[in-house]
């Protein structure tokens, strides 16, 4: 291991954008099927790695969603969450504010109750295992339309003191943040913390949409903001948090080469960057990788790095002491031998 490996393996970290879906990965998937009896349509491990190419985000969801299906039980989603919790502390990770898609288990049948009490559970368990925390984010789906995200909140309802927020995920071209403006109004009434992808392969208009009528406090992704100067002002100035994911961007083909990634641009613009692995099972890498691959491919430095790992938790939705725990731990770190 390099000394930048190890300092980055070490470094105390948040993450603020993971689908615990897209953490399923190949062999747990296949465990997953054979425990529930649901036939999948691929052979073997390798072939479902195999399958992993894709020209853009669509591509992506349509396999991401068939291999959710295997998720049928309280037991598989606790599963789930702590196969991902374990490669977090493996990486450093202390902190998590992970995704979940109720309607992506609601519409193949399963009660809201059982993604939400089996994560739940993981999460508990993850702090008792790793000492790591965790919060829970509820994403609607962007391809269905405003009821349905408004079924979803109402199915929630019993859950909402442990839901800290909703998010906005899916098929972003020609899905608007606008078409979401009610629901998000309805989540921020209800004390829900707000988020939303915006700027990934949309517009910078839709990054403006979720700042104006989604009233967002974070932006995940955001990469396409960096096309417009007044928008780029507008998030520095506001010290709005940006959820990026470069090996997503660019397994998704958002951005052509690592060595092109907006991330050390948007450092350097003042932007509030972070460094997350959004689908970690299918993108080649969780967030130490993460790290490691943007290290390398823009030659960020250490205090790159520190800057990155602060804003993880000063954007994160822990109260304020414990930030500044966090932001204390970093600073002895950096301060240290490695
Ligand atoms: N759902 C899971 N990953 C996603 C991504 N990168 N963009 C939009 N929706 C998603
Ligand atoms: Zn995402």
């Amino acid at each position: 291991m390099t000394d930048t490996s190890a300092f980055i393996a070490g470094l105390p970290k948040a993450e603020l954008h993971l689908h615990i879906e897209g953490s399923l990965e190949p062999e747990l998937m296949f465990a997953l099927g054979r425990r529930n009896n649901v036939d999948l349509p691929f052979r073997s491990v390798e072939e479902v790695r195999a399958a992993y190419e894709f020209s853009n985000l669509q591509d992506f969801l349509d396999i991401y969603y068939q291999g959710a299906a295997v998720l049928q039980t309280e037991q598989d989603f606790h599963d789930l969450a702590m196969a991902y919790f374990d490669r977090l502390a493996a990486d450093g990770g202390v902190h998590a504010e992970i995704f979940f898609d109720p309607q992506t288990h609601t519409d193949r049948g399963l009660p809201f109750s059982v993604a939400i009490e089996g994560l739940l559970s993981g999460m508990r368990a993850a702090e008792a295992r790793h000492g790591l925390t965790s919060k829970l984010i509820m994403c609607f789906l962007r391809h269905l339309d405003e009821d349905a995200a408004f079924n979803t909140l109402r199915a929630a309802e019993p859950w909402l003191d442990r839901i800290t927020g909703v998010g906005l995920d899916s098929s972003e071209v020609g899905h608007p943040p606008s078409k979401f403006e009610k629901v998000f109004k309805a989540a921020g009434e209800r004390g829900l913390l707000r988020v939303a992808h915006a700027g990934e392969e949309g517009p910078p208009a839709y990054v403006w949409e979720a700042l104006d009528l989604l009233h967002v406090d974070r932006i995940d992704h955001g990469n396409r903001s960096l096309e417009d100067e007044a928008l780029t002002a507008r998030l520095v100035a506001q010290e709005m948090t940006l959820t990026v994911c470069p090996l997503s961007n660019h397994k998704l083909c958002v951005v052509d080469d690592l060595t092109r990634h907006p991330l050390k641009r948007m450092l350097d613009l003042g932007l509030k960057a972070t460094i997350n692995s959004d689908d970690p099972a299918y993108f080649g890498g969780y967030i130490g990788a993460n790290y490691q691959a943007v290290t390398q491919s823009l030659g960020l430095t250490r205090a790159d790095l520190v800057t990155l790992a602060r804003n993880s938790f000063t954007g994160s939705f822990l109260d304020e002491e414990r930030v500044a725990l966090h932001l204390q731990a970093i600073d002895a770190y950096a301060a240290g031998p490695v």
